[in-house]
């Protein structure tokens, strides 16, 4: 069954209550995520930076006008998305996530993907590939590929924020953004082959003319 908005934003309430770890004495606010309910791609960054906790959204700076200008490149609205971070709230001066901070907050993000069960998750850096497929692998190595856990999706990306100053990263990631594009295409057109098949299944099971008046 799908999942409602009032369900997803029931959660969100619950993230901004939170109190678990320290980060909720030293946050603003803290930030759920942001995105459709409906969304069939969800993108997983690191953390609120210092925009995103005063202004309760994710991807609001700099990096998130550089991920906006990105999916744009490739025919994707952010709107569309379900954007999310491994932490919600952001630790001082933008500092690297603790472990101790990722556990207490990773059933949130869990059940984030369990609501919204997306086509992709787009893997933000470092830290999120940590936190989602743990063990798979370096950013340097994943970067662009598409890695299946369970009936899960995930295309590992390098951070946004690290391509703000290095234009050969950008180009990558650029690069990246075009394999998810066709990734998503493909899956696309695998669902509608299914949905097809489906169709043409129910015609042929359905009793020949002939036979409907006896129903
Ligand atoms: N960097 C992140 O990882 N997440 C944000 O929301 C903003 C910057």
């Amino acid at each position: 069954m799908p999942v409602t908005t009032d369900e997803l934003l029931e959660l969100h309430g619950r993230i901004r209550a939170c109190t678990a770890c320290p980060l909720h004495a030293t946050r603003t606010q803290a930030v759920p995520g942001y995105g459709p309910v409906t969304a069939r791609i969800m993108a997983v960054g690191e953390a609120p930076g210092e925009t995103e906790d005063r202004e309760g959204k994710p991807f609001v700076g700099a990096a998130g006008r550089l991920l906006t200008r990105l999916l744009e490149e490739v025919g994707l609205d952010r709107r569309d998305i379900y954007i999310t971070n491994t932490l919600k709230c952001r630790p001082p001066g933008n500092r690297d996530p603790e472990q101790s901070e990722v556990e207490a907050c990773s059933h949130f993000l869990d059940e984030q993907v369990a609501m919204l069960r997306p086509d992709v998750i787009l893997v933000l850096g470092r830290h999120a590939l940590g936190r989602l497929l743990p063990g798979a692998g370096t950013i340097t190595r994943l970067h662009g590929q598409r890695v299946r856990r369970g009936t899960r999706v995930y295309v590992p990306l390098y951070h946004p924020a690290a391509a703000l100053y290095n234009a050969s990263l950008l180009e990558t990631l650029q690069q990246d953004m075009r394999l998810v594009r066709g990734y998503l295409d493909a899956a696309e057109a695998e669902r509608a082959a299914v949905l097809k098949a489906q169709a043409q299944q129910a015609i042929s099971a359905e009793p020949p003319a002939d036979q409907m008046a006896l129903f």
